[in-house]
């Protein structure tokens, strides 16, 4: 009977060692210590030993079954911690990962345009003026030497809020604001937008201009294109070339209209530029003496130039976008990569 208890101590041992977790634990428990176990089995037999025999191996009996009890807690606590490290250490969070960013926004490419045009204009030592959209017919046609029956008027497609109200067509008007309230010299540029009924893939009915107005003592036209040569070399590339060609504009005279070399094509001739190899990017001039009677400057006195641009197309030239209405569908695809 001894050797049958050593016997299972072994066995209970060296399967305990094996076992990998604590159901195997409790598996083994079940088979040597159980009610139907192994050890019930060796009592059993305890009938058939002689009553002088008995007492000893009853108390044999019931140390085999504590040193057992014993291993089994122990494995059973052993395994219990293990198993909790490892499901600690699976699910453990790493501090020293990078964390997840923010979603961070950034300024609308003509909010960036306007900002590098606004910073080009301020060097050269032009403030920033700004003006009302919902404006005055009287300033944003009569003043500028626009008066009711002048075909100029259609050629901006106008949105009329009264009889003498519209959406300003052009960033014009805030030209007579400012020479009305301040005496000359005057330097200012315009950012803002401007309005026209009109829809393609080259025309939004809200777009944005930069208007720019010098007024002095002795300005002339060669002052005008050598402040809008510096701006556009410094805008675009210092080889970029510029030309000006004669136009018409009803608060300007002499007026032009000024390219720049086709940034496709360098000048060649291509599809973006119909083959001229020159892109129209501002209208300029000096400005109407007619336009001084409407704000008390003397035009004996003083001369002066203007100028206007289309952020869109000074953007869409600079960037390579070929269709203006990207830059109002607020699509994040087409934003994030500026
Ligand atoms: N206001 C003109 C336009 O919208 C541009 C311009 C501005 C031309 C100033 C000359 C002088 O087309």
């Amino acid at each position: 009977m001894r050797q049958q208890l050593d016997d299972l101590l072994s066995a209970a041992s060296e399967r305990l060692a094996a076992a990998r977790n604590v159901a195997d634990v409790e598996d083994l428990r079940v088979e040597f210590l159980g009610r139907k176990g192994k050890l019930t089995g060796i009592l059993k037999g305890l009938g058939r030993l002689s009553p002088a025999e008995r007492p000893l191996a009853g108390k044999l009996t019931n140390e085999v079954k504590e040193t057992l009890t014993g291993k089994f807690d122990e494995y059973r606590q052993r395994l219990a911690t293990a198993s909790r490290a490892a499901d600690l250490a699976a699910g453990a969070v790493d501090v020293t990962l990078p964390g997840r960013r923010a979603f961070g926004g950034h300024t609308h490419p003509v909010t960036t345009v306007i900002g590098d045009i606004t910073d080009i204009f301020v060097r050269l030592g032009f403030a920033v003026a700004r003006g009302p959209e919902v404006e005055l017919d009287y300033y944003n046609f009569e003043a500028l030497n626009i008066p009711a029956d002048h075909p100029a008027r259609q050629m901006q497609d106008t949105f009329y809020i009264a009889d003498d109200v519209v959406l300003r067509t052009h960033t014009s008007p805030v030209q007579v604001r400012v020479m009305e309230k301040q005496p000359p010299p005057v330097a200012v540029i315009v950012p803002g937008k401007v309005y026209r009924c009109d829809s393609d893939l080259t025309h939004t009915p809200m777009f944005h201009q930069v208007e720019g107005l010098l007024v002095d003592d002795n300005v002339t036209f060669a002052d005008l294109k050598g402040v809008l040569s510096t701006f556009l070399h410094e805008f675009f590339s210092p080889e970029i070339g510029v030309r000006f060609r004669p136009s018409y504009f009803p608060f300007t005279e002499p007026s032009a209209e000024v390219d720049i070399a086709c940034v496709i094509c360098g000048g060649r001739g291509c599809r973006v530029c119909s083959e001229t190899g020159w892109l129209e990017v501002l209208g300029c001039g000096m400005v109407d003496p007619a336009v001084y009677g409407f704000v008390g400057y003397d035009p004996e006195k003083v001369t002066g130039f203007a100028f206007g641009m289309g952020v869109e197309r000074l953007a869409m030239l600079r960037y390579g976008i070929d269709d203006l209405r990207l830059f109002f569908a607020n699509d994040l695809r087409f934003l994030e990569q500026f």
